[in-house]
């Protein structure tokens, strides 16, 4: 039996808004061995029934299944397509067709939009956060004839679109954050069958948000403009061909909310009261309400976001009530969550309801809400006093695993309180378990520090005054977060954002979208040292580009972002002296415990971080230059690249092959990026080695060390220390944060340290995910499943499991996007069992490190090599069975 069990569209099921054509991927399944696919044929129809068919494509003699260009269809804009795909194999079966993809089409040109930016705000208003009210009324005679119905929306702002009395979509927080000026996404929401015959009602409600809202540790309002406004086109298609259209425009009527205050750190204040019932509802008379002003924004600006708004992802319930030592009444979410509290109450008008959320308690079990800085992270809701009566934020979100209950006018019952878990919707891709619970929780609180930071942007933190999109933390965590989740259109996102905001001369800003610069007045650091490229940071220009590519295998974001990572690498270049690059400000091995007392530098020299970097990077720029096939920019950054680390070597290499920097990081650098003079490797390596054992095991790096550690000992041959590594469980720690009870990977590594006390309130997140970088060596290393970037995307990959750590067992699956690879292993002596899973049309080199007698080769012919049995296969699922050295 051979099957495409899943068709996607830029890997997603569905797109809901689109401009350009997708690439389509599918997933075959077959009970047969080394499956590959031999040819392919699409077709695509305005009906879920394919009748009648808009597209029949021909049968493709080609291998592709993934990446693959939907070239000939001609879309025209708010129309639902179908797509499904059949396939052959190399056996000479056939499939059914598979299930079908959908999407709607989008405003596909500016000019179609017909729309306003309307406001009921003004000028005056621009310090203001209140929600408001919009709403248009309008009449559909031939509701019968309707064949689909669509609408486009945006704001500048946030918005939540109502139609006829209820919210329409599951999104929160949209349109999202982006690059505004240049960059603003809008969603595409189905209406076909909510639209009534006769009166219907549109209304939205807006609030300030990363727009206009009060935003960076600066805090500073307005930074892209000072009043919130709606755009939306809505078109009714008719069985006839026909249409009608809806747009926001000057007739709509406006009105203030019972939002009264919202603000992305500060939470919310709702007057239940001040409701309007019906607002939105057909037969309401809307006398009263003001005329709409009209904003100027630029649409061509506007662009569909398909797929990864943010959502309710999932509903947590208390998991205790605590009174505190000093009185106060906490609820215990028992995980640290980025979202929402909703609840249930009963009261009388003008009772009220204030919530508190925060992180963790202090030493001595009480409320701690001193590292939010000054975000209140306060939620107050006045109750109307009719009933039942149930309410969440809307314009703002909260980082906490505790909430403080300052008031609540009735008993508190638990079961009245649940956590809504927001995060941009992703399929999760990566499933681990092993035989260690440490282990297991450390990635637990890797992928809850994903969910509690992917709200749109990859953020360093989701609760005190920042929540900004920090270069660097998205550097280091996105091979990570790209094994846990489908990440590919959320970075996409972003890296658009990225190329935005580049500075003319290709420098990189510290935080995408870009709200630093031109008001950071009061932080010394970023006023004199600027608010652009620092490496290791903007190096995010380069890398995550590269780690899409590397594990989606589409090309398209590799030219998308070309002349970004140019611009990158060329900005080092002009700043360099002598191929050692340094500028400006730095962070370095940020918050590394190498650092002198109290401050956030790390020691390795900046210089040596800027210049690893920056013959990174290079490289990568290079290959992608390769893959493009570019071939003078390959040759010169090529070269550029080997000159940079010829430097390097000058540089920082002692004659006899000492690094000049004795730090972990500065070897760590050196090993990962291949910068060391191969003469000394061995060298290199045991010098690292010393530097652990210097500190009985410890690591004592920052952002920058981090997340190559583990992979500079196990690529060098100390499979044991890296082992050792990642399971020490005492300070400092990974698994030392796991025993303090962490729900998610803490900022320091001394966030708490081991006498209860805590570092420095002004930096210490409890949900910052940039120590969980380790992530992907549980996937790349411990299971193995390592892409190859002759055939990215995991058309063939490497499955090299590096067992270990006093493990019985491991167990993996990666969603590739051609299916599951599945890696499980297990130990007992020196015998080691081995199950592995590749995808139907995918290949995979296969090597039992180690391995000294083959006790089950499951049909395949393994070679014997120094690494110890190697195999290529083909699909399908193998038992293997070996003993390894004792
Ligand atoms: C953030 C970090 C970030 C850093 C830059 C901090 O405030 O929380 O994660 O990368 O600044 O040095």
């Amino acid at each position: 039996m051979l099957a495409v069990t899943r068709l996607t569209l830029n890997q997603e099921s569905a797109l809901s808004g689109v401009q350009e054509l997708p690439v389509l991927g599918w997933k075959i399944e077959s009970a047969d061995r080394n499956v590959r696919q031999t040819a392919y044929r699409i077709q695509v129809s305005h009906e879920q029934s394919f009748d009648p068919i808009l597209l029949h494509g021909e049968w493709q003699e080609c291998e592709s299944s993934n990446n693959v260009a939907l070239t000939e269809l001609m879309m025209t804009s708010s129309q639902h397509y179908f797509i499904r795909v059949q396939v052959r194999d190399n056996y000479g079966k056939t499939s059914n067709w598979s299930p079908a993809a959908e999407m709607i089409s989008g405003v596909l040109y500016p000019h179609e939009w017909q729309a306003e930016f309307i406001s009921a705000e003004t000028p005056v208003d621009k310090d203001h956060s209140a929600g408001t009210l919009l709403r248009k009324s309008f009449v559909l005679n031939r509701a019968q004839d309707i064949q689909s119905a669509f609408i486009h929306v945006s704001a500048l702002g946030l918005y939540e679109l109502h139609l006829n009395g209820r919210k329409i979509g599951e999104d929160a927080l949209t349109p999202g954050w982006t690059s505004y000026h240049n960059h603003l996404l809008y969603q595409t929401y189905n209406l076909t069958d909510i639209l009534e015959k006769g009166e219907n009602v549109l209304g939205a409600i807006t609030g300030a948000g990363w727009y206009k809202g009060d935003m960076g540790f600066s805090r500073h309002r307005n930074y892209y403009g000072e009043q919130t406004a709606l755009i939306s086109r809505l078109v009714i298609n008719y069985k006839d061909g026909s249409q009608d259209i809806v747009v926001s425009d000057e007739s709509w009527k406006a009105h203030d909310s019972a939002i009264l205050f919202s603000e992305i750190y500060d939470g919310e204040i709702y007057d239940a009261r001040r409701e309007i019932s019906g607002w939105c509802a057909k037969g309401f008379s809307a006398d009263g309400w003001r005329p709409v002003s009209v904003v100027t924004h630029e649409k061509s600006t506007l662009v569909a976001q398909g797929s990864n708004t943010v959502r309710k992802m999932e509903e947590l319930k208390p998991v205790q009530l605590i009174t505190t030592p000093q009185g106060d009444t906490v609820i215990d979410f028992g995980q640290n969550l980025s979202g929402w509290v909703e609840f249930k109450v009963c009261g009388n008008a003008g009772d009220k309801v204030v919530l508190r959320h925060f992180e963790v308690l202090d030493a001595q079990g009480n409320v701690y809400l001193d590292n939010l800085r000054t975000a209140t992270q306060r939620t107050e809701y006045v109750l109307k006093g009719e009933g039942e009566e149930i309410w969440h934020p809307h314009f703002t979100w909260q980082g906490f695993r505790y909430v403080k209950v300052e008031q609540y006018p009735a008993a508190l019952d638990l079961n009245n309180f649940t956590a809504i878990v927001l995060h941009s919707a992703m399929e999760q891709t990566g499933y681990f378990a092993c035989s260690n619970p440490g282990l297991n929780q450390l990635h637990h609180n890797i992928l809850w520090g994903l969910k509690g930071n992917f709200i749109d942007v990859p953020t360093d933190c989701p609760q005190r005054d920042e929540r900004l999109g920090w270069t660097g933390d998205a550097q280091i965590f996105c091979r990570t977060a790209s094994y846990l989740m489908q990440t590919r259109n959320f970075f996409a996102k972003w890296l658009t954002d990225l190329r935005y905001d580049q500075t003319p001369e290709g420098g990189v800003p510290h935080v995408i979208p870009d709200i630093l610069t031109g008001y950071c007045g009061k932080d010394r650091l970023l006023s004199e040292g600027g608010t652009h490229s620092a490496s290791a940071w903007a190096d995010a220009a380069v890398i995550n580009p590269w780690t899409m590519y590397l594990m989606y295998g589409d090309t398209r974001v590799l030219e998308n972002q070309y002349d970004s990572m140019k611009g990158w690498i060329d900005f080092m270049t002009a700043h360099a002296e002598n191929h050692i690059w340094h500028y400006k400000l730095q962070f370095g091995d940020w918050v590394a415990l190498d650092a002198k007392e109290g401050s956030y530098f790390g020691v390795t020299p900046n210089d040596l971080t800027c210049t690893a970097y920056y013959a990174y990077s290079t490289q990568l720029f290079a290959k992608a230059a390769k893959v493009l096939k570019r071939d003078a920019d390959y040759q010169h950054y090529n070269a550029l690249h080997q000159a940079i680390v010829r430097r390097f070597q000058e540089e920082f290499f002692t004659p006899s092959g000492r690094l000049a920097a004795r730090t972990q990081t500065a070897h760590i650098l050196a090993l990962y990026f291949n910068l060391v003079p191969e003469a000394f490797r061995q060298k290199t390596t045991d010098t690292l080695v010393e530097l652990l054992n210097e500190h009985n095991g410890h690591l004592v790096t920052g952002f920058v060390g981090t997340p190559y550690f583990c992979h500079a000992l196990s690529q060098n041959g100390r499979i044991r220390e890296a082992w050792d590594l990642l399971l020490k469980d005492d300070f400092p720690s990974w698994l030392y944060q796991v025993k303090a009870g962490a729900t998610t990977i803490w900022e320091h590594w001394d966030g708490i340290k081991p006498d209860g006390s805590m570092w420095s309130a002004d930096m210490n997140s409890f949900n910052h995910y940039a120590y969980g970088a380790v992530g992907e060596w549980l996937y790349r290393v411990a299971a193995g499943i390592e892409a190859d970037e002759e055939q990215p995307g995991f058309k063939h990959f490497i499955i090299k499991p590096l067992t270990g750590g006093g493990l019985n067992w491991l167990e993996t699956r990666y969603q590739s996007v051609y299916g599951a690879i599945g890696v499980r292993w297990e130990v007992s002596g020196q015998e080691v069992n081995l199950c592995v899973k590749v995808p139907a049309n995918t290949s995979a080199t296969v090597v039992l490190t180690g391995g000294e007698t083959l006790l089950e080769a499951d049909g395949v012919d393994f070679i014997r090599n120094a690494e110890g049995f190697t195999a290529e296969v083909g699909s399908g699922e193998y038992r293997l069975k070996y003993h390894v050295a004792g």
